[in-house]
């Protein structure tokens, strides 16, 4: 494996156990729907500040009157828990691996 794929490698397995130390887990799937939506594409839909936000503390977005936290809360009727022990640079490699991840 040359320099650059290995270090991709490296975030994807560290993005991977971050996503299951943080409990990311039990509600989210990189491609299936859970309790709450599939991850893959994220990057492409959302502002990375904006997943920031969401991640560390949902409802204090959404009651800011954000209108893609409130569409999303309408659709999955659960408000992400506040995790605001999650730091950005976890939520980068997180966001590695969920966009490394190939789905049917
Ligand atoms: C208790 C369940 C739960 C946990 C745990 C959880 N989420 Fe979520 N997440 C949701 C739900 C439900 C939504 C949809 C928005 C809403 O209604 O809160 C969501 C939305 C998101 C979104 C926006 C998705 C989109 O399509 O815009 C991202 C990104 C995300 N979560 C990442 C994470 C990460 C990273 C973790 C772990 C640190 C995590 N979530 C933990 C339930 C959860």
């Amino acid at each position: 494996m040359d320099s650059a794929s290995l270090a991709i490698y490296t975030k994807v397995q560290e993005g991977e156990k971050l996503f299951k130390e943080a409990g990311c887990n039990s509600c989210h799937t990189v491609c299936e729907k859970l309790t709450g939506p599939a991850l893959k594409g994220v990057t492409q839909r959302r502002k990375k500040e904006w997943i920031y936000q969401a991640v560390t503390n949902f409802s204090k977005l959404r009651k800011s009157g954000d209108a893609t936290a409130e569409n999303l809360y309408q659709q999955y009727k659960v408000e992400m828990p506040n995790q605001e022990f999650v730091k950005k640079e976890w939520i980068d490699k997180i966001l590695v691996y969920v966009e490394e991840g190939k789905c049917m």
